[in-house]
């Protein structure tokens, strides 16, 4: 699909990857920590249902890549750390671990927000409308994730502060 505007095609291109990129290292990001929520069952099950999420729209991504005739070979070669400094912080085994994910994921779940936007106005503007449905789709996903996210910021926060008080009485 190579024609007069290859310009806004190489855009897009690099914009698809990066996101292919993006959704794999959040898969690595979130698996990691579905072993360690048992105390914070509805965090859970919501990360458990947003890996499932994510695996579709890595998907979609690749079925959007295959239109610019990429092989999954050269789709996993692009890798890189685009979220890098907050991905870490999913593999942490810090004690206050699962604020400082809920604020990561928060972070990394507006990054996605933003990409996708960004590619619905690039698959738009190279007027492949069927892409823009399967973005769409995704975005909308993502955007709810983080409304999720954003409502249990307190909750998340006041059951790990319960947690920690029980922990230390328990000490004593
Ligand atoms: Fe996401």
């Amino acid at each position: 699909m190579r024609h007069d505007n290859d310009t806004a095609l190489d855009i897009y291109l690099t914009g698809l990857r990066n996101a292919h990129a993006l959704e794999n290292e959040a898969l690595s990001i979130m698996q990691p920590q579905i072993s360690r929520l048992e105390h914070y069952p509805e965090l859970l099950a919501r990360l458990k249902e947003h890996v499932r999420e994510t695996e579709a729209q890595i998907k979609r991504l690749e079925t959007i890549l295959k239109d610019f005739d990429e092989g999954s070979s050269t789709i996993k070669d692009v890798g890189g750390r685009i979220m890098g400094g907050l991905a870490a912080l999913g593999h942490s085994m810090a004690g206050d671990e699962v604020l400082k994910n809920t604020l990561a994921n928060y972070a990394f779940e507006n990054y996605e927000i933003a990409a996708y936007k960004s590619l619905i106005a690039l698959a738009d503007a190279t007027k492949q409308s069927a892409h823009v449905k399967l973005l769409e789709q995704s975005l909308g996903e993502e955007i709810a994730m983080a409304s999720f996210i954003e409502n249990h910021i307190e909750d998340t926060t006041l059951k790990f502060l319960r947690l920690s008080e029980a922990g230390r009485t328990a000490k004593v």
